[in-house]
């Protein structure tokens, strides 16, 4: 979030959020927790957006290829149930494939690309710009984590809010249900979602797709470290920390930690944390999902689920909801 490439960028890319500011307090806070933890958010800086790129392309990490797959068989489908001409806002667009993948067939008005990761965004966003001309598009970088509020240059009429990759499932049931709730607040009576969410499966597939044979995830994930010593001035060891990824079956989740390897003094000015050999910083969960639960949860945040669409060998929905008149 405090990029330093930020200056680098151009006008092209808005820099939303006054919410920056408290940054530095929301890790302090998470490091000196009695279970520390730091918020996945921080995992997405430049290389922490390529590294995950990297992710997608592993033969482990199935929610990608699969909604892609959905994507590229139901297309005509989804855009149907969209129908031409949408406000299409993709939240954490990253280098903004999925939703450019759509384009041709769900022809949007406008495209209103939004990212934490204000630098990776913006080259995503460049070539798009030229390709498809006949769109407006816009670049936010902001974090929409928590409040939401949409700048008045994102058009107001048939807003598509384009939330795929499952990231619903990185936040807690309470946390996504007021996130949607927001949304459906932000959409108008003639809103819509299009939402990708991943759906509970085996245990084996799961955690070798969040703990890679080749390490990526691990570099991915260790990586927050390397952002948090830019943020905060921190002076963490990378070397001293480990990968964990693994599926909890009773909570229904992907848990992902980093794990001290040695007792250890981490310090920031005005701070420090000692940490054991074994002792652990949550940095995200991804909830998987009953695809019953999911349409639920929709539903009780103001959206009705028009489609449902599936793939036979892997358990993961896209699903095009409506919002309901308030
Ligand atoms: N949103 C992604 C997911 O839940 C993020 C992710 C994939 C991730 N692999 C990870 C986050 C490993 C932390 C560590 O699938």
């Amino acid at each position: 979030m405090i990029n330093p490439m930020l200056t680098s960028c151009t006008s092209e890319i808005t820099l939303e959020g006054s919410s920056n500011a408290h940054v530095p307090d929301e890790l302090f806070a998470g490091l000196l927790a009695k279970q520390a933890c730091i918020s996945p958010k921080f995992l997405y800086d430049a290389l922490g957006s390529k590294l995950f790129e990297a992710i997608c392309e592993l033969p482990e990490y199935y929610p990608t290829r699969t909604e892609a797959a959905i994507f590229a068989r139901h297309g005509a489908e989804i855009a149907r149930a969209a129908g031409e001409g949408c406000t299409l806002i993709d939240l954490g667009a990253g280098n903004c494939a999925k939703a450019a993948s759509l384009f041709p067939l769900l022809k949007p008005a406008q495209y209103v690309a939004v990212d934490i990761s204000t630098e990776f965004l913006h080259e995503a966003l460049a070539p798009l710009r030229q390709r498809f001309a006949q769109i407006e598009m816009e670049g936010l970088g902001m974090d929409f984590s928590q409040q939401f509020a949409l700048p008045a240059q994102v058009r107001a009429a048939r807003r598509l809010f384009f939330y795929p990759g499952s990231s619903i499932g990185n936040f807690a049931p309470d946390d996504a249900y007021a996130f949607l709730r927001r949304l459906r607040l932000e959409c108008g009576d003639d809103g819509a979602i299009l939402i990708g969410i991943d759906l509970a499966k085996d245990k084996a597939v799961l955690d070798a797709a969040y703990d890679d044979a080749l390490g990526v995830t691990a570099a991915f994930n260790l990586n927050i470290l390397r952002h948090v010593n830019t943020l905060i001035g921190a002076d963490f060891d990378i070397r001293a920390w480990r990968h964990h990824g693994f599926y909890n079956a009773a909570r229904g989740r992907v848990e992902m930690h980093l794990e001290s390897t040695r007792a250890q003094l981490v310090q920031w000015p005005g701070g420090a944390r000692r940490f054991e050999a074994g002792e652990r910083i949550h940095t995200e969960n991804s909830y998987k999902y009953q695809q019953a639960d999911a349409i639920e949860l929709l539903e009780r945040s103001g959206f009705e689920a028009t489609r449902v669409w599936t793939d036979p060998r892997c358990p993961f929905a896209v699903i095009h909801a409506q919002a309901m008149a308030a």
